[in-house]
């Protein structure tokens, strides 16, 4: 049996053919026709007036901190379930993490935290964070409507890392049938090659506001002057995203609705096979909301039991991945305050596993996952 990866791209449709677009007409750098179609196509799918391309998703969220003001000697909250690139830009800032602990119902920041603190700061007159970063994790919303009033009450910008989120929606509240990235000050995609859709590397910083939008791109082009020859009114940088990127972007954007048909089936039918099945949950899924369902990750009884599937899995050639450790346990975040003490964060983390669950996973191939967890739960130990 071929290895099974985790989560790896379907690069078909007119991928090749675009690309080839940008060798003929020689247009492969950051500027380019598809670097504008791209943003144009991507703005339209994710239903936000602006969207500006940038070299990665990690520049994207450095981009959103610097346009909302982030300034060196501020404070930025994170989630603390995270990639590690959903706090990193605020240190590019020179501002301090303040992480956010998990709650259980999606793994995301708990807004009840978010809610209390930004309160009791109010009451005492304390200084408020300068932004709020709020990941969408494994593809799940987050609760953000009481995140968003409560910020905005306060004047603090949210930032919606929605890096592995494209395409989840809510379904219920005030913003049911708004498109993750979408609610927020200003989302962030990242379309690195294990995400639901990819352009090699890349990213995209969405928002409804258009100062902010020419400000990013902005300060993704050098802080250069338009019209003028080389003339740089800030020092700023080189975040753009090259016509070749963004060539396979267009692309791979076309196929996005086919590529999250086959992720919620996939997830679907890993929930039919382990539900009832001891030593293990199935992920969260809340009814108001519809995640991208980037990687199909369940929770285990306990974290030796995860450790045995995940061995299980590695010796039959499945690759499986415990989900990010949470950032107040990493050397760069471990004297940052943590909302809530992370402890939600820290029990999730140890107990689960991120499962194969690439757009072309087959049925057999599948099966085969399935067995093996099954079958490790079921062994003795
Ligand atoms: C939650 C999250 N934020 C940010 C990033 C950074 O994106 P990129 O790798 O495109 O810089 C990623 C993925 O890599 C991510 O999963």
């Amino acid at each position: 049996m071929a290895r099974i990866p985790l989560c790896i791209p379907e690069l078909g449709g007119n991928a090749a053919a675009y690309l080839n677009e940008c060798l003929q007409t020689n247009w492969v750098s950051s500027v380019g026709p598809f670097v504008s179609r791209f943003e144009r196509e991507f703005a339209a799918r994710v239903e936000s007036p602006h969207a500006v391309a940038c070299a990665s998703g990690t520049a994207a969220i450095h981009l959103a901190l610097l346009a909302t003001g982030v300034q060196p000697g501020d404070e930025v909250w994170v989630s603390d379930l995270t990639f590690i690139a959903s706090a990193n830009p605020a240190r590019y800032c020179g501002a301090s993490v303040t992480l956010v602990d998990s709650e259980a119902d999606t793994w995301n920041l708990d807004p009840q935290l978010v809610v209390d603190e930004l309160e009791a700061r109010a009451k005492r007159g304390d200084r408020m964070p300068a932004a709020i970063v709020a990941v969408h994790l494994l593809g799940h919303p987050p609760q953000l409507a009481p995140v968003l009033e409560a910020a905005a009450a306060r004047g603090v910008p949210v930032i919606e890392d929605a890096a592995e989120a494209l395409g989840a929606t809510w379904n219920r509240g005030p913003i049911a049938g708004r498109q993750a990235g979408s609610v927020s000050t200003i989302g962030c995609f990242s379309f690195n090659g294990n995400k639901v859709i990819t352009s090699g590397g890349g990213g995209m910083l969405v928002t409804g506001d258009e100062s902010l939008a020419t400000r990013a791109r902005h300060l993704s082009t050098q802080a250069k002057i338009p019209g003028v020859a080389y003339r740089h009114d800030e020092v700023a940088y080189n975040y753009r995203l090259t016509n070749l990127a963004a060539a396979l972007g267009v692309a791979q954007l076309e196929r996005l609705d086919e590529y999250l048909d086959r992720k919620r089936a996939i997830s679907e039918r890993y929930d039919e096979a382990f539900r009832g099945l001891a030593g293990m949950t199935t992920p969260p899924r809340q009814d108001w909301a519809r995640s991208s369902v980037w990687l199909y990750s369940p929770l285990f009884a306990t974290g030796q039991v995860r450790e045995r599937v995940r061995l299980a899995l590695a010796a039959a050639d499945i690759e499986a991945r415990p989900v990010w450790t949470p950032l107040h346990q990493q050397p760069p975040y471990a004297a940052s305050s943590v909302l809530g003490g992370g402890f939600v964060a820290s029990d999730l983390a140890s107990r689960a596993l991120s499962l194969p669950s690439s757009v072309g996973l087959t049925d057999q191939e599948q099966q085969e996952v399935v067995g093996v967890v099954s079958d490790a739960l079921t062994a003795r130990t």
